[in-house]
């Protein structure tokens, strides 16, 4: 099956063509410099810049895969959640594509894209995994079973991890979007320099506003020497930071994985491109001995070749969307 996926949810215009699980094109159009002067994405501007995007990503896309559009069986998209303006543009597009070319059209659920994007690297977890979908949206632990079962064992309460990693990297002036900066000065700093909380709720809950709190009050009783302690120390602080989100991310895997009694463990979403999660999930995959599943690069971020996968599964499993498709942006897995 020769599948479009098209991917529009929050700021990066995205569209990938796969070939059974071979992705052919993955095409990311990512408007982060026209948000970054804001500070966070302004979803006016998102939905206008998809607007103007749709149709070039999705032609590069197959003239990546080297295909037309006579080569392509069916069209999947993302239809929740998401900003919905940003989520309009894409489902509008495919819908129009779809029924111009008289293709199947499935919606896919976002995070169920990133759930699956594990099974677009070799080998593919096996059903039941744990998996840990740390996005700039969503900070959720869940077990996910064969036939598209998924049960939620914990959520953030608050603010989502990649959320706390882009407001912390705002108060140290590390522009917009703010893992990726934290992650490479984390890189020069000293996790120890400062204790942040670890706060970890009942269950598998998570907050991470406190931390990102701590953070502010810790440069606001700098004072004066703030500017000074930036200069010399903004890596320890990333560093610091970092080590928090990791520890409590990580904390919360392995007990679920212990408690679960889980063999596999996977960590999807834009946050499970940072360095030091990597390392540490693989460090306590050794020492707990669960096999551990991580997305290429690639496919960490919001990216449209996961939304085709998981497009094709649910297309297997017989389930095509009506003409009434319509956008859910607080849809839930
Ligand atoms: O999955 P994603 O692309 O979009 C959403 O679905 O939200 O995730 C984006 C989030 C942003 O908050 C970004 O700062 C974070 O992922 N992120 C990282 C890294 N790369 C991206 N956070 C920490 N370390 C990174 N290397
Ligand atoms: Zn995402």
């Amino acid at each position: 099956m020769t599948i479009l996926g098209i991917e529009t949810s929050c700021d990066d215009t995205a569209a990938a063509v796969l070939v059974d699980a071979d992705v052919r094109s993955n095409v990311i159009s990512s408007q982060h410099d026209i948000h970054a002067e804001f500070g966070g994405v302004v979803p006016e501007l998102a939905s206008r810049n998809h607007q103007r995007l749709i149709v070039p990503v999705v032609q590069q896309a197959l003239r990546d895969a080297d295909c037309t559009a006579d080569d392509l069986d069916a069209v999947a998209v993302t239809y929740g959640p998401g900003l919905p303006g940003s989520l309009m543009v894409g489902l509008t597009f495919a819908k129009a594509f779809a029924r111009g070319r008289n293709l199947p059209l499935v919606g896919v659920n976002h995070l169920e894209g990133h759930l699956y994007s594990v099974d677009l690297s070799s080998p593919a977890p096996p059903r039941p995994y744990l998996c840990l979908v740390v996005s700039g949206g969503h900070t959720e632990l869940v077990r996910v079973g064969p036939n598209f079962e998924h049960s939620v064992l914990g959520a953030t309460r608050d603010d989502a991890a990649g959320e706390a990693f882009d407001k912390v990297a705002q108060l140290l002036d590390l522009g917009y979007p703010g893992g990726p900066a934290i992650d490479r000065l984390a890189k020069m700093g000293d996790p120890a320099f400062h204790d942040f909380p670890r706060s970890r709720l009942d269950e598998y809950d998570f907050s991470f506003s406190g931390l990102k709190t701590s953070v502010l009050y810790y440069l606001r009783d700098l004072g004066e020497e703030k500017e000074d302690v930036l200069k010399d120390h903004r890596a320890d602080i990333c560093a610091s930071f970092q080590q928090a989100v990791v520890d409590v991310l990580v904390g919360a895997v392995r007990d679920a994985a212990r408690e679960t009694g889980a063999e596999h463990v996977a960590i999807v979403g834009g946050v499970s491109a940072n360095s030091a999660l990597r390392a540490a999930i693989e460090e306590a995959a050794d020492e707990d001995g669960f096999e551990v599943y991580m997305p290429e690069m690639a496919y960490c971020m919001d990216n449209a070749a996961m939304i085709a996968r998981a497009g094709a599964m649910h297309l297997q499993a017989g389930h095509a969307a009506g003409a009434t498709l319509d956008i859910q942006p607080r849809l839930r897995l």
